[in-house]
């Protein structure tokens, strides 16, 4: 006989570790009086830390705790992260290659993998958004640079893989420079060739490197038209990329100047952007075609927002350590109501602070304090564990198709597809991309191994530079910063693609171990073990010492 026990109003024990039954309490098991008692202005509470069993009977014994006593706030709910669970193996017809790993980050964003790479000022600036896009994920820019900056990068990012590239964008030559000029020009704008133009941007030839070289001892001085090749092949609007790859084949030619019915210049084709676009066919593209950007924002910067919307992001991203901020709330609703970009919320760790964004956030991140620099649990004593803080968030978030994103503490595949079957979108990543070539942190060498740096934007350093106040923190009054990240090396490592080769490698092995073939379906199938810590001993390789590394596991991560 088990007998549960709960409180005199028939509602449910706070259960903890090992109770049988959260919220099922049959009152005629309450009523066999166990323990079951009543006092004036006393509820009855059950430890489920104390708990006897003999001969098959299981009975709870009852302490009294004055309601509203401090006491009561001991019973508290458990919360859990990566290491505390594992997914439950399924039957399964899934191998992994099938898995559609496709999801949305945002409302209006979807993306070809499930992954974001941090707004960390040692993540992400453009070369790891470009990387990231490419692979049909999404990098989020940081915010330690200034807004021109800001928008530069997002210039490049969206200009990057573009097939035209848009008249305004162009370098163009104008038939009467010296040669000497255009060298120097080229070599300026970093481009090997350029069409030239007369003042009314008519095609009138075009002029490359090669063409340049003769001259350039002898005839500096010369002008572009003498230069040129002035049988220039153009093509209209409407060219397909397909077309205008034959095209440049069969004349073998670099470059396609798109025109006009007046053969004035609108935009120009490269082979490299079209042999590019068709490397990356799994790119994340906005409706234009052009990569797809994210851009962090502190929620008080209405001037950065309103230029990174213009200037093309995809998704603004309230970048604050505590969403749940009623002025942050306030000055992130304000933001939405301004730009035409998706607005993602965060970050929050709680179902309380979901409800407070789920009606105006088009994405919600989630995570106080799981990341791999951050001290902000240490110093403040405040936050959630990751799998806990997701499953809360994805409660609320998912009735109102509001994507979600876990934010940190992912340091295997493994854990990047826990995130996801307790509810999350798609996950987002720090230490993991932050020793790649694309990553922005300088490269140090120590003991002859090659690290980067990587630092939390709650560190000393990174807040100097301007990150303050993602932690709520002004540098005005010249305070010393009370900091909530730390400054660290990791292991360099390869490229962007070979680490997101990776990561996606394993997500997709355990959607085929639950056996779901997409993300929504994945989510919804499953289901968790709870993991003892011998369990977890036995989960990582033991009793042997490591020969070769592995690409995707390090003891130390
Ligand atoms: P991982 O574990 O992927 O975490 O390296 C990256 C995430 O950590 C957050 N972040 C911080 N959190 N103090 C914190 O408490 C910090 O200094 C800090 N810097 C970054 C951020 O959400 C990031 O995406």
């Amino acid at each position: 006989m088990i007998v549960y026990v709960g409180f005199e109003d028939g509602s449910p024990a706070v259960a903890g570790s090992g109770s049988p039954s959260r919220g099922c309490i049959p009152k005629s098991a309450a009523a066999a009086g166990n323990g079951r008692q009543r006092v004036r202005g006393v509820r009855t509470r059950v430890s489920t830390r104390n708990v006897f069993a003999s001969a098959g009977t299981t009975v709870y014994m009852v302490k009294e705790v004055p309601e509203g006593a401090f006491s009561e706030k001991l019973q508290v709910p458990e919360a859990l992260t990566f290491d505390d669970v594992l997914l439950r193996p399924k039957e399964s017809r899934v191998e992994p290659d099938d898995a559609d790993v496709s999801t949305q980050v945002s409302k209006n964003v979807d993306l070809n993998i499930p992954v974001l790479s941090a707004a960390m000022d040692t993540v992400t600036e453009s070369d790891t958004a470009i990387g990231m896009a490419r692979e049909g994920g999404l990098g989020v820019l940081h915010r330690n640079m200034d807004i021109e900056e800001t928008v530069a990068e997002i210039e490049r990012v969206k200009r990057a893989d573009e097939l035209v590239i848009d008249r305004e964008n162009v370098v163009t030559a104008n038939p009467n420079q010296t040669i000497a000029a255009v060298d120097e020009m080229m070599g300026r704008e970093g481009v090997s060739g350029a069409p030239v133009v007369d003042d009314d941007d008519t095609v009138l030839g075009i002029i490359s490197g090669t063409d340049i070289r003769p001259f350039l001892e002898v005839g500096e001085s010369d002008q572009v038209s003498e230069a040129m090749t002035d049988e220039v092949i153009t093509a209209g609007t409407d060219i397909e990329a397909r077309e205008a790859l034959e095209l440049m084949y069969e004349y073998k030619i670099e470059r396609l100047p798109i025109v006009d019915d007046d053969d004035t210049l609108v935009g120009l084709l490269t082979m490299q952007g079209l042999l590019q676009r068709r490397e990356n066919q799994n790119a994340a593209h906005d409706e234009n075609g052009r990569l797809r950007c994210g851009v962090a924002v502190g929620p008080f910067e209405m001037d950065r927002a309103t230029a990174a919307d213009e200037a093309g992001a995809d998704v603004l991203f309230i970048d604050c350590a505590h969403a749940h901020n009623l002025n942050v709330i306030d000055a992130a609703r304000d933001i939405k109501e301004e730009v035409d970009a998706d607005v993602v919320v965060g970050n929050v760790g709680t179902r309380e602070a979901a409800k407070e964004v789920v009606d105006f956030a088009d994405g919600i991140k989630v995570g106080i304090g799981p990341g791999s620099i951050c001290t902000t649990r240490v110093v403040t004593g405040a936050g959630m564990p990751q799998i806990t803080a997701v499953a809360e968030v994805a409660d609320v978030a998912a009735p109102e198709d509001v994507p979600v994103i876990a934010d940190g503490g992912i340091r295997y595949s493994g854990d990047a597809i826990k995130a996801i079957a307790a509810g999350a979108d798609a996950v987002m990543l720090g230490s993991y991309f932050a020793g790649t070539e694309e990553a922005p942190g300088r490269v140090i060498t120590m003991n002859g191994k090659k690290y980067k740096q990587y630092r939390g934007m709650g560190s000393v350093g990174a807040m100097k530079s301007g990150g303050g106040d993602r932690y709520l923190k002004d540098d005005e009054d010249g305070e010393e910063f009370v900091p909530e990240g730390v400054e660290a090396a990791t292991p360099y490592k390869g490229t962007l693609a070979s680490e997101l080769h990776q990561l996606v490698g394993g997500m997709r092995s355990g959607m085929g171990y639950v056996g779901a073939e997409t993300i929504p379906g994945f989510k919804e199938r499953a289901e968790f073990v709870r993991v003892s810590a011998a369990g977890q001993t036995e989960g990582h390789p033991h009793d042997v010492m490591i020969t070769d590394e592995a690409p995707n596991y390090s003891p130390d991560s």
